[in-house]
């Protein structure tokens, strides 16, 4: 089985990034919390992070046949990208949105989320353990 991780814009900045929200972790480092449970699980994952909404949209386009799931954290275009929803839509295998921070204890405009609309499932404000959470969920998923 292989699942794709996708990290939003501004997660390349993790450990330096709003530390009283995010705390110290870096990407790097909730990068190998991911590929350790993925190896305990016998999962396979490709992790990409980009800053850019199209190319958030065409990985999950050119995964099609190549996983069977994904866990995206949108970050900041989770409140505004009616494109990426539609790209989660388009898609056969299940998205799960994760989010390091809970979402809905924050600023009121980061309660909506418009691609967790159209996602299998939402884990929020677990940290890294949002993106265990989301692994184990989809490991364990019919498919
Ligand atoms: C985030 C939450 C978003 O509101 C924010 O824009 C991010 C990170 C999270 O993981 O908690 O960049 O997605």
């Amino acid at each position: 089985m292989k699942v794709l991780v996708l990290h939003g814009p501004n997660l390349n900045m993790l450990g330096t990034r709003e530390l009283s929200v995010y705390g110290t972790m870096t990407l790097d480092e909730l990068n190998e919390v991911i590929q350790k449970e993925a190896a305990s699980l016998g999962v396979d994952v490709e992790i990409h992070q980009t800053a850019r909404e199209g190319e958030i949209i065409e990985r999950l386009h050119a995964a099609v046949d190549d996983v069977s799931g994904a866990i995206l954290n949108p970050a900041a275009y989770s409140h505004t990208s009616r494109a990426i929803a539609d790209a989660i839509r388009s898609v056969p295998y299940p998205v799960i949105e994760v989010h390091l921070s809970n979402i809905h204890a924050r600023e009121p405009w980061r309660a909506t989320s418009v691609t967790a609309e159209a996602a299998k499932g939402i884990v929020a404000g677990l940290g890294a353990q949002s993106y265990v959470a989301a692994l184990r969920a989809l490991e364990a998923m019919p498919r």
